[in-house]
């Protein structure tokens, strides 16, 4: 070993022993106004072997950091390690990098005598301001890429430095990370994690021992952790980590042990998990590529990183029992461990190479004899249990989930249909695998097949081997390659060798076997294991399907769809989400994405009765099957629909249009007021959206839909104040003025000869999250529209249907009576249906236009769904449900306003919410980065939720009306968790 080795540095495994200087604030204050000419004040700053001091003036501003370097240390190693914080600052200049300041003399390092026992040497440093990841709670995948991408800057810009100071052994060196594991176990009391220490430590090395020639040696910072970046801030908080400190640890090592001590900082944070780390690996090779033996040692050495730092941190706590940081970081480090260990190696190197495109094709399993003789593949179905299977029947029943045991019913279907054998796909996520609330990424990917049998059938062994171990249901065979493990099965063999061709199991029909392969030495799978690290999984199993004759499906991959989308869908039509998971399936209030995870939809206001309703689709299914057609055909549907619809409406509203969307009927809206009043102008809120047609984009003015919306609007269009009382021009007991304007500016309207044709707005503030109208606020208005002959348009599409819980109608809770409206979105459940309702006066007025007709608005098809919404939303109780549930998630939000300053708000009624996010409380400065950010951290955990307003800041919480207080209840603990930890 190269431990005997000597160093003109410093040499740990000589001298283990390094308690930090002891240097009190005083002297360290005579320090500054001796060699730099500073007088200021110096705080102890923690540190493990050096000895540091913040230092400030008298206005408190920071002047630098005086570090008086351990005597271990000589002038040659500190001298490295200013050229080398140089050179980084050369070549990134985007970074900043604390290098030294020169003392009184010009010299970066100063020598003092009399200070501790041997020369000490004492540099002030430059401060970097911004603080450091440690405290920081989560790291975004964001943040995670970047610390990769600053480790593989400095491993860039190190990569051709030598010097002499270079020449040490250091116990943060993982070339001696096996020895001071070795060295230092004594320190960890605990025997159990002393033994678990030592074997994760043996295992690492002798994998790094086997790759150590392959793997080059540069310069090495040796400690870029979470503790060593300095971050800056945007104004909304996201971090970016772009500052160097601490060069004390600076060496010759493996490259690649840079990227290792990096990415196991980022394990003691909160929500993290081993796949965490791989933003990090995929930013360092883009900019530093690794090799494959790089690739492969990674997780090696970050398994040896925490041990060293266990083993540590337990010697200095030993050596220095005041010392607080210490203590203080022991848990933190213990956590990184047990995450390094949670999964095998070769698991997380699988995954590590397929991240950055370095994973190899598995080997096949080879020719073998039929595990079932005579089977011919015809008589095999393959059932499909992905998220884009057409097998199953949900049912809509709250608890009616998708499970595990649906598999069986699924594969007794098959049987029925005259299946001999029914066999599952190798590493499809599962959809039945997949809990419908789960903060965590669910273990869904099986990592063998399951078969199901007609009949009773016998397995024989595919090749010779020894079967090496046998229950009264399972057994496992061993071949030279591969060993074949099967369970729920009735073993027929004894332990020991085995012909290829003899008799192994039996399968009963009606119960459910499971084959799982893997090669000779590869770590036993799970049966199903998470999406994330299935890649690992996948590649150290092998699909079982070969050896029952038929071909191995491979593994789908999850294909680029956004890259498609992009070349030929028009990019302003926006999406969610900068990495969208792929949603193919819903059901009630959850979505689900292919890869086999289960969201719940907070957003989906247009699905109000929830998704996949089966009574929409089997009205859906039967009236195609009848008739589709245009409304100028005589058929009961349009007729019914229409009766339902005005019925909900009060007097005079009894008269019904039908169109396709919210925009159509907002903007037949807009026409029927134009055309009753013979005028063209009209009066809209600001900060509204009605919709994309001509007229309702003229009279949407929401910022977040158009940043030029103000400036561009026709000369027809008038705007008044958002009457938004929360940050609004007028608040508090000054929100009448919202009315007092506008009837002002309505009244100059008409004064100047423009009158306008009608007034449109939405009856509860939608893009203001929901926000109430200020009481009065219509009746005013609409008097006033009125009185001088126009006519009051209510924009129903998004409030509309029950929604608010307590009124059907946004109007309602103005105590107004709109004389034109219009409705979408719920009216068809997410299939295109919208209507207006007025007067029959009004829509008489219209045939001076010629005659109204939409190919598709009305045909029987929209019409029955249209009935069934409204028969679904009656028979469910779901106006009631909004009441309800909503109710009970208001005051859960507003409790966390209480908790978290964050949260300015809640607005709404009901389940049309808004969680309004605010940087300060007294200046209500939105926070659109950090809500834009809390919606990605919202998404792990497993919560669809969007920001909204035009400001961006508020969380758009609107479900289907069937949500439950159970899922509403997780909605509330997710975001709590997310302000408590951070995103
Ligand atoms: C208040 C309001 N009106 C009209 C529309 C337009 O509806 P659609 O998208 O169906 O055309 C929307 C859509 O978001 C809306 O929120």
């Amino acid at each position: 070993m190269t431990v005997q080795r000597r160093t003109a540095g410093f040499n740990f495994l000589e001298e283990p022993e390094l308690p930090a200087p002891q240097v009190s604030g005083a002297q360290a204050e005579d320090i500054l106004v001796a060699h730099f000419g500073i007088r200021a004040h110096a705080k102890s700053l923690g540190s493990q072997q050096d000895k540091n001091f913040l230092v400030r003036d008298d206005a408190d501003q920071v002047l630098g950091v005086l570090k008086i370097a351990n005597p271990a240390f000589n002038a040659t190693e500190l001298g490295a390690q200013d050229e080398a914080a140089d050179i980084i600052a050369a070549a990134e200049p985007a970074l900043r990098i604390a290098v030294p300041l020169p003392n009184l003399n010009g010299e970066k390092c100063t020598a003092i005598t009399g200070l501790l026992d041997t020369t000490a040497y004492v540099r002030l440093l430059r401060f970097l301001p911004g603080g450091t990841l440690l405290q920081s709670g989560y790291l975004s995948p964001a943040t995670v890429a970047a610390m990769g991408d600053l480790a593989g800057r400095v491993s860039r810009a190190l990569a051709s430095f030598s010097h002499p100071g270079l020449d040490r052994i250091l116990q943060w060196d993982l070339a001696y990370g096996h020895d001071v594991v070795t060295a230092l176990i004594a320190h960890v009391g605990d025997p159990s994690r002393r033994n678990r220490l030592e074997a994760a430590a043996h295992d690492a090395w002798s994998r790094i021992a086997r790759l150590a020639d392959r793997l080059p040696r540069q310069a090495i910072h040796l400690d870029l952790t979470d503790a060593n970046v300095v971050v800056s801030r945007s104004a909304g908080g996201a971090l970016r980590p772009d500052g160097v400190i601490d060069f004390g640890d600076l060496t010759d090592s493996w490259a690649v042990s840079e990227l290792a001590i990096t990415l196991s900082s980022v394990l003691q944070h909160p929500g993290t998990d081993p796949a965490s780390i791989l933003p990090g690996v995929r930013a360092f090779h883009a900019i530093r590529p690794l090799s494959d033996a790089e690739a492969e040692a990674l997780w090696p050495m970050l398994v040896l990183r925490t041990a060293v730092l266990i083993v540590s941190g337990a010697q200095q706590a030993a050596i220095d029992p005041d010392n607080d940081y210490i203590t203080e970081q022991s848990d933190g480090e213990w956590r990184m461990f047990e995450q390094a260990t949670s999964v095998p190696v070769d698991v997380m190197t699988a995954v590590i190479k397929d991240s950055i495109g370095l994973a190899a094709p598995a080997a096949d399993v080879g020719s073998v004899s039929a595990l079932v003789p005579g089977l011919a593949a015809d008589e095999v179905v393959t059932l499909d249990l992905s998220t884009t299977s057409d097998v199953f029947d949900t049912g809509f029943v709250p608890g009616g989930w998708l499970s595990p045991d649906l598999e069986d019913e699924c594969a007794r279907a098959a049987i029925q249909d005259g299946a001999v054998l029914v066999v599952t796909r190798f590493g499809q996520p599962r959809l039945t695998q997949a809990p419908p609330l789960a903060q965590h990424c669910p273990a869904v990917v099986p990592t063998g097949v399951s078969l199901w049998a007609a009949e009773p059938v016998g397995l024989v062994a595919p090749w010779g081997g020894k079967v090496i171990a046998r229950s009264h249901d399972a057994i496992a065979l061993r071949g030279n390659d591969f060993e074949l493990t099967l369970t729920g099965v009735d073993p027929t063999a004894d332990p020991g060798a085995l012909r290829p061709g003899a008799g192994l199991a039996g399968v009963t029909p009606g119960r459910r076997a499971e084959l799982s392969l893997r090669p000779v030495g590869a770590p036993p799978a799970p049966p199903l294991v998470a999406a994330d690290l299935a890649p690992g999984w996948l590649a150290v199993t092998r699909d079982p399907r070969p050896l029952l004759g038929l071909p191995s499906l491979g593994v789908e991959r999850a294909e680029d769809l956004m890259a498609r989308r992009d070349r030929t869908f028009a990019p302003v039509q926006e999406h969610y989400y900068r990495r969208p998971p792929q949603i193919e399936r819903g059901w009630r209030h959850f979505l689900m994405s292919t890869a086999g995870r289960c969201y719940l939809d907070m957003v989906n206001n247009v699905t109000v009765l929830g998704h996949a309703h089966p009574r929409i689709a089997d009205t859906a299914a039967r009236q195609l099957r009848k008739l589709n057609t245009n409304s100028r055909f005589n058929y009961a549907a349009v007729v019914e629909f229409s009766e339902r619809l005005a019925a909900l409406l009060p007097e005079p509203l009894d008269t019904v249009f039908l169109v396709n969307s919210g925009s159509e009927a907002s903007d037949l809206a807009l026409r029927l007021a134009m055309a009753a009043t013979n005028r063209r102008d009209v009066v809209a809120m600001r900060e509204a959206y009605h919709g994309w047609t001509y007229a309702t984009d003229a009279v949407s003015t929401s910022t977040a839909d158009n940043p030029n919306a103000l400036a561009t609007r026709p000369d027809w269009v008038h705007t008044v104040e958002s009457p938004n009382s929360f940050r609004g021009k007028y608040r508090g007991a000054d929100v009448g003025s919202y009315a007092d304007d506008a009837v002002r500016q309505i009244d100059e309207l008409v004064a100047g000869g423009r009158a306008p044709a009608a007034f449109i707005c939405e009856t509860v503030y939608g893009n203001a999250g929901g926000m109430a109208l200020p009481d009065g606020y219509l009746e005013r208005i609409y008097a006033v529209v009125r009185s001088n002959g126009g006519l009051a348009v209510a924009d129903e599409v998004q409030v509309g249907y029950g929604r608010l819980g307590e009124w059907f109608w946004g109007f309602e809770q103005q105590h107004v009576v709109p004389d034109i409206v219009s409705m979408a979105k719920s009216t068809g459940n997410g299939y295109p249906l919208g209507a207006v309702i007025t007067s029959r006066t009004i829509a008489d007025a219209f045939s001076s236009q010629g005659y109204f007709f939409s190919s598709t608005g009305g045909s029987p098809l929209s019409c029955a769904i249209g009935i069934t919404v409204l028969d679904v939303l009656r028979d469910e109780g779901l106006q009631a449900n909004a009441a309800r549930v909503g109710a009970h998630l208001k005051a859960r939000l507003e409790a966390l306003r209480d908790k978290h300053p964050i949260v300015g708000t809640v607005h709404g009624k009901g389940l049309y919410l808004g969680v309004e996010m605010v940087r300060d409380a007294t200046t209500l400065e939105p926070a659109p980065d950090e809500t834009s950010a809390i919606c990605d951290r919202m998404l792990e955990l497993g919560v669809i939720i969007q920001p909204t307003g035009d400001h961006q800041n508020i969380l758009k919480t609107k479900p289907p009306l069937c949500i439950d207080v159970e899922a509403a209840d997780y909605y509330v603990d997710a975001l709590d968790r997310v302000l408590t930890e951070g995103w």
